[in-house]
């Protein structure tokens, strides 16, 4: 059901943020939004989903495989990915979940995880980049970039890029970026163009976290534009703020206070298994979305994007990755 004051409303809860990110918001909209996808909807599909051994990725993979999909959980340890993996299969008996071990952040990691895919599956026909970390010092990955930058946009590309050939072959790929609404404190500008592996400065774990989910917006629209032609869909969209240990260990006095208003790990989820596997998403693509909406991606003028910083943000982002180092 939709109406222009309903449209209204809605937009009002995302301007306001508080009301709109937490539990207030979705479950206001969830009188108003698009239809859940069919029950059979993903029987037969296959689902990547990284950062899938806990909080938003483990709940969007439990609604993933009810849905009917085979659901590769990735994450870095084999321990939390088969604690995830039991979790799941108590809760759908028959679930078919396989844990895959891998570092996203690691480009080489990545790049070996991707051929044993190719080399054991013909079609892939969802890729969700769930993984996310927020460091509370600069630290480094396995080539020597800046860890929020690995792992929210390096990795991500890498991954999607060498799983291209997969994706194509289903008649329905979808990607899904799990950016955050934090991309909205950080206009991609000169400055972190200029400074992508976060070098200048004191180190600011919140302030990485949210240029790279800015930068994830772009990686989003970029791999739309490339990936277009082959007919593969690909979102970014942020959960709103879900009670996972994402917040609660990386941002504890935030989720005190909001506490009694964040959202399920299922709640967080929902706009990620949707657009996964609606009818709808796999229409449209490079389109930002929280609660199975788009939602700009700037608010005010100047919020957005630098044009220049942009373009020069995304060629190193991709020499970074064609050159693996
Ligand atoms: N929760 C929220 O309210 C919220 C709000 C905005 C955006 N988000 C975004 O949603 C995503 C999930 O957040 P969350 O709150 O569920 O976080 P979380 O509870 O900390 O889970 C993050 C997951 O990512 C995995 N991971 C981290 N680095 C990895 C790497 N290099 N390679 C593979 N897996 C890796 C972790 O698994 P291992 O440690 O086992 O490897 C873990 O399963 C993140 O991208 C986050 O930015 C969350």
């Amino acid at each position: 059901m939709t109406s222009p004051a309903l449209d209204v409303l809605d937009t009002v809860l995302d301007k306001a943020v508080l009301p709109g990110y937490s539990a207030v918001g979705i479950r206001l909209r969830q009188r108003w939004w698009p239809a859940d996808p069919p029950e059979d909807a993903l029987v037969g599909r296959r689902v990547v989903v990284t950062g899938a051994s806990g909080g938003l990725g483990e709940a969007a993979a439990l609604e993933l495989v009810r849905l009917g999909a085979t659901v590769h959980l990735v994450g870095r340890t084999a321990e939390r990915l088969r604690d995830a993996a039991g979790r799941l299969r108590a809760a759908v008996p028959g679930a078919a979940v396989q844990e895959d071990v891998c570092d996203v952040s690691d480009l080489a990691a990545v790049r070996a995880y991707a051929e044993r895919l190719r080399g054991a599956h013909e079609t892939l026909d969802g890729l969700v980049h769930g993984a996310g970390v927020m460091p509370a010092e600069r630290t480094e990955s396995a080539q020597g970039h800046e860890a929020t930058l690995a792992t929210h946009v390096l990795g991500p590309l890498l991954l999607t890029r060498e799983l291209a050939p997969l994706l194509e072959r289903s008649d329905d790929a979808r990607v899904v970026v799990v950016s955050s609404g934090g991309m909205y404190t950080a206009p991609l500008d000169a400055k972190i163009a200029d400074d992508l592996q976060y070098r200048q400065g004191s180190y600011d774990g919140v302030r990485a976290y949210a240029r790279t989910k800015r930068l994830q917006v772009v990686l989003a629209e970029e791999l739309a534009a490339e990936l277009t032609s082959a007919g593969v869909a690909v979102h970014s969209m942020h959960p709103g703020w879900a009670d996972t240990p994402g917040i609660t260990d990386s941002l504890p006095r935030f989720a005190r206070l909001i506490g009694p208003v964040l959202r399920t790990p299922a709640e967080g989820a929902d706009t990620i298994v949707w657009l996964v596997a609606a009818p709808g998403p796999g229409r449209r693509t490079g389109l930002f979305w929280c609660d199975r909406r788009p939602r700009p991606t700037a608010y005010l003028p100047g919020r957005g994007e630098d044009r220049d910083a942009r373009r020069r943000a995304w060629a190193a982002c991709d020499a970074a990755v064609r050159t693996g180092s």
